[in-house]
This record gives C-alpha cells, sequence and structure tokens, in this order.
C-alpha cells in the first residue's frame, strides 16, 4: 500500500512516499540523551527528546546499533540481533520507543549489520569451535599460504592484516574491520537466512526499516585474490594501510547485488518500509546499489558532500553527475556527517555549516541530518588517554579517531550539558553551557532556528521536497539552482567562498522575493537580476509567477 502525504497545498502525486519528501536524523544512541545516571545515552532517554525532535521538524530517526554487543566497535560487533543491550534498556523501552515515534508520526530505522558479527556471537563460537562443526562455513576461514603467512593481501579498514589466526583450529578467518568482528559468509545460503530472519523480526514489531551497514562490503571474491596496490601510493610499503590498496576483490562484487534484492524482497513484502545502504563508492558505481529496475537500496546512502572537498565547482559537478547518473524511477538522497567522520562544522567553520544546511535541505533528495550538526556541534577535542574508538587506538599517529563526531548531544547549560546527572562516556566541549539546544531554541538568528526555518520550509513547499531540480550555473565561488513544482519556483544561491560575489547567470535573470537567507535582515526583500551575495551567504529566492 503507498501512503500519500497531506503536507502540501496541492497534494503530490501517490508515486510519493514519506521517505522521498521526509528528512532522516541520525541518533547515536551512546550519545543522545541518559536516563538512567550512567554516563551513556539510552532509549528512555530517547523517548524523553522525541517532542524536541518533532519540534525540529524531522520526519524518521535512524539509530545506530542498540543490540548486545561487546561494545568493541561501540555496537557495529554484534551478539544477538534481537535483542537490546542493557546499556540502553530493554525490549519493553524498545516498543515504547517505537510506539512513541509512531504515535507523533514519524517512523524509525534500525542499524542492520550483516556484513560482520561479534567473535563473541554464537554463530562465530560455534563457527571456530572446530573445522567439521556446521557453522564452520557461516565465516570465511582458510588455510595460510605455504609459508604459513595470511591468504592474501587484504588489510583491515581499522589497520593491520585483515586475517586473524586461529590457534585451535589451525586456519586463519577473515575480518573488514576488527579481529572481534569476523565476516560472515554470505556464500551460504544459511547465513542469507539468519540475516533475512533478523530483518522479519524487527519488521514485524513495526520497525519502518533499516540503514544497512557497509553494503558494499557483503560479499568478496570467491579466489579471494590480492587486491592491487594503488598506483605510487604515498604510504609506508613496510606498513601498508588499508587505503594504499584497491579493494576491488575484497568489496563491491557483482552477486553483492542479489543479496540486496533478497533484502528488499523481504523489506517490501511489508507495509512501506526502506532499506537504506551504506555505501562508500564513485557515482557510477554507487548508483548500481539501486538495483536493475530499482529491485535494490530504496536509498544508497550518497555520501559525496561528505568526502568531496567543499569547493563550488567540485561540489556543482558532482550534483549534476549524480543527478544525471540516477537510474530511472530512483530518488536521490543525500548526507553531510555522520558517526564516521568529522562534524561539517569543523571541517567548513561556522559559516560555512550554515551554507551546507541550505544545500542538503534544498537538494532534490532525502536528507540525513546527523544529531548535533543543528546547533553546530563541532569536533571535541579527546586527549590522548581518552581515546576509545578503535580506529583511533589502532593507528594513533593519523589522528583518525572518531570519538570527537560522536560526543555527548549539547542541551542545556546545565551539569554535563543536560546529557547526564553523571560523567559522560566523552567528555564534552568547553563551551557546552553556551552552545546547546535551550541556548539556541530563543535566538532566532542561532544555527538551530536556521535549521528549523529551512527544513519547516521544505516541509511547506512541494517544489523544495520533491520538485524538480534544475542546475543554473556555478563558478570559483556560486552554485546555483532551481526547485520547481507546480507553480512554485525556487532559486536557490549558496555561496561557498568567504568573498561577497555577484549572482549573474548569462543570457537570463531571475525576480523575486527572499525567502531565506544566512542574513537575516534580508527576508522579504525583492531582487532582481544580478543579485549581489556576502561572502559565507545563501539565499532562497520564491521566483515571481
Ligand atoms: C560502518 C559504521 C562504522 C563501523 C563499521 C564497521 O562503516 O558506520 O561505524 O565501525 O561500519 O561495522
Amino acid at each position: 500500500m503507498e501512503h500519500t502525504t497531506a503536507i502540501f497545498p496541492v497534494e503530490p502525486s501517490a508515486q510519493y512516499r514519506w521517505w522521498h519528501h521526509g528528512i532522516i536524523y541520525q541518533v547515536y544512541p551512546r550519545s543522545f540523551q541518559d536516563s538512567n545516571g550512567d554516563g551513556v545515552g539510552d532509549l528512555k532517554g530517547i523517548i524523553t527528546r522525541l517532542d524536541y525532535l518533532q519540534w525540529l521538524g524531522v520526519d524518521c530517526l535512524w539509530l545506530s546499533p542498540i543490540f548486545p554487543s561487546p561494545m568493541a566497535d561501540f555496537g557495529y560487533d554484534i551478539s544477538d540481533y534481537r535483542g537490546i543491550h542493557p546499556l540502553f534498556g530493554n525490549m519493553e523501552d524498545f516498543d515504547e520507543l517505537l510506539s512513541e515515534v509512531h504515535e507523533r508520526g514519524m517512523k524509525l530505522l534500525l542499524d542492520l549489520v550483516p556484513n560482520h558479527t561479534s567473535d563473541q556471537h554464537p554463530w562465530f563460537l560455534e563457527s571456530r569451535s572446530s573445522r567439521d562443526n556446521p557453522r564452520r562455513d557461516w565465516y570465511i576461514w582458510h588455510d595460510g599460504k605455504a609459508d604459513g603467512s595470511v591468504p592474501n593481501n587484504w588489510l583491515s579498514v581499522f589497520g593491520g592484516p585483515a586475517w586473524e589466526w586461529d590457534t585451535h583450529t589451525g586456519q586463519y578467518y577473515y575480518h573488514a574491520f576488527l579481529k572481534e568482528q569476523p565476516d560472515l559468509n554470505w556464500r551460504n545460503p544459511e547465513v542469507q537466512q539468519a540475516m533475512l530472519d533478523v530483518m522479519r523480526f524487527w519488521l514485524e514489531k513495526g520497525v519502518d526499516g533499516f540503514r544497512v551497514d557497509v553494503m558494499w562490503h557483503m560479499i568478496k571474491d570467491s579466489q579471494l585474490r590480492d587486491n592491487p596496490p594503488v598506483p605510487n601510493a604515498p604510504g609506508d610499503p613496510a606498513n601498508p594501510l588499508y587505503d594504499d590498496y584497491l579493494p576491488v576483490y575484497s568489496t563491491d562484487q557483482p552477486e553483492v547485488h542479489q543479496i540486496v534484492r533478497m533484502m528488499r524482497e523481504l523489506t517490501d513484502a511489508y507495509d512501506d518500509r526502506l532499506l537504506i545502504g551504506e555505501i562508500y563508492l564513485p557515482i557510477p558505481k554507487l548508483v548500481t546499489y539501486y538495483g536493475q529496475n530499482n529491485s535494490g537500496a530504496h536509498l544508497p546512502f550518497n555520501f559525496q558532500l561528505l568526502t568531496l572537498p567543499w569547493n563550488s565547482r567540485e561540489i556543482a559537478s558532482a550534483i549534476d553527475a549524480y543527478e544525471g547518473a540516477l537510474p530511472a524511477g530512483s530518488w536521490p538522497n543525500w548526507v553531510l556527517s555522520n558517526h564516521d567522520k568529522p562534524r561539517i562544522a569543523s571541517r567548513l567553520g561556522l559559516s560555512q555549516a550554515r551554507i551546507a544546511a541550505m544545500l542538503l535541505l534544498t537538494l532534490r533528495g532525502t536528507p540525513t541530518i546527523y544529531y548535533g550538526d543543528e546547533i553546530g556541534m563541532t569536533d571535541v577535542p579527546i586527549p590522548m588517554d581518552e581515546i576509545v574508538d578503535p580506529q583511533g587506538l589502532n593507528m594513533p599517529d593519523m589522528n583518525v579517531s572518531r570519538d570527537p563526531c560522536r560526543t555527548p548531544m549539547q542541551w542545556s547549560p546545565e551539569i554535563n550539558a543536560g546529557f547526564s546527572a553523571r560523567k559522560p562516556w566523552l567528555r564534552l566541549p568547553y563551551n557546552a553551557a553556551r552552545v546547546n539546544v535551550e541556548k539556541q531554541k530563543n535566538d532566532t538568528h542561532s544555527m538551530l532556528s536556521f535549521y528549523r526555518k529551512l527544513i519547516d520550509m521544505r516541509k511547506k513547499s512541494a517544489a523544495l521536497s520533491v520538485g524538480s531540480y534544475s542546475p543554473v550555473y556555478s563558478d570559483g565561488q556560486l552554485i546555483s539552482y532551481l526547485r520547481q513544482e507546480y507553480d512554485e519556483t525556487f532559486l536557490i544561491i549558496l555561496n561557498l567562498s568567504h568573498r561577497p560575489a555577484y549572482f549573474r547567470p548569462q543570457n537570463t535573470s531571475y525576480n523575486g522575493i527572499i525567502k531565506l537567507s544566512t542574513e537575516e535582515e534580508r527576508i522579504g526583500m525583492h531582487v532582481a537580476n544580478v543579485i549581489t551575495l556576502a561572502g559565507d551567504e545563501g539565499l532562497l529566492v520564491q521566483i515571481d509567477n
């Protein structure tokens, strides 16, 4: 059954489902709200903040993993796919959260981690118990080479070799991430069925879909061939890093699409659910994850804005390349930040973070907001002896810890920023009493007010949420484009530089009213022909009819 929506003055056609026009908000549960004073966020805490999320105007929450886990990779190492980690609460709390989310007309997505389990998962404990255990083939086991060395040159994303020796059974197992995260063997039909059963379990409970972790990693080359080195890689050959090789045999194998299709079929057997894939690949490869005739992921996460240098020409051409590469009938999406990458305000500075917000919320496609970006949270410097992220600990000289972008949400000037009654699991920034939701809520010039206005405009406008996209032009400073639906047209002009700029398209001009600007004072003004922008300014202009 397809659901339409009544949020627009003119109802969009039934082809749009909630996730076409909805806004996704990523919650990192450890850091959102602590309710029991143990310094770690939990489900009951999230429930107390749902009114805030509704006020903000987002439509869908995606929760990073909440399942039982030894927490070697903070929940991305799952030891029971059908439970709730006691740190976060219990199944009753989850049911309550789900129903509270639904009562507010919102949706809830879970994080599905199908590529690997925890090494403490009963499946792996069985698999490693003996070579003839029925679950041996559920993971990727292999003999060493004749000299006893690792089966091939694949490396772990988190540093070091991707093969771990198991003394007890005398073979290596493969782990794309930590050795505590052995990769499942997705060529085994029993593994496929077991994971589909996990999905079924949560779909039956009523969750609205999944964000699938490292979707492009799920199947590896059946012959386990060596990955080729990146030509002229700058790295140290004696101490190679993951990025020194092209992962052409360890990721993005053609067979992965059959698996994604199976996941999609199951998802589609339920009413109005959503399947998102986490995929870091260049655009031409990324879009193959929509699947033939859109039988793959509804939304293969598009990380262009998160990975590209912040340069107007590059961003503009990436937008157009992406729009141009989308298969017929597929729907775009955009992500600015997540729990694995530096925060947008730290990458770009606070002024450009507003431009980034305008881009995210005025482009065609489903936006995903990372918690805290709406108040301009920045990466928190974590002293070396407080680092807990395994990526940071394993590569201490590379400054790649993900802790700085995972710090507690800053709610208020109270103790621990209103996040917890006790010392939080990661420290807060020194300015938390100044930069928080409570302070920003009543300040019309704050980042939060800016986000809220943008979200509100997007939600009320068919042009901005589902309308067509057409580029106007870009240069060394500006990106500009039109969004249009019915008789409503918006012109968006974003200055990605710090210096003033002129919007001066050739052979055409636009007249209209400024509906939103990073410079509040300009709202309501009429503009025509050559439009002057301040440095770091973004304009949303409603074109005169
Ligand atoms: C994904 C997650 C990341 C995790 C990794 C291994 O990239 O986003 O946080 O460490 O997968 O599961």
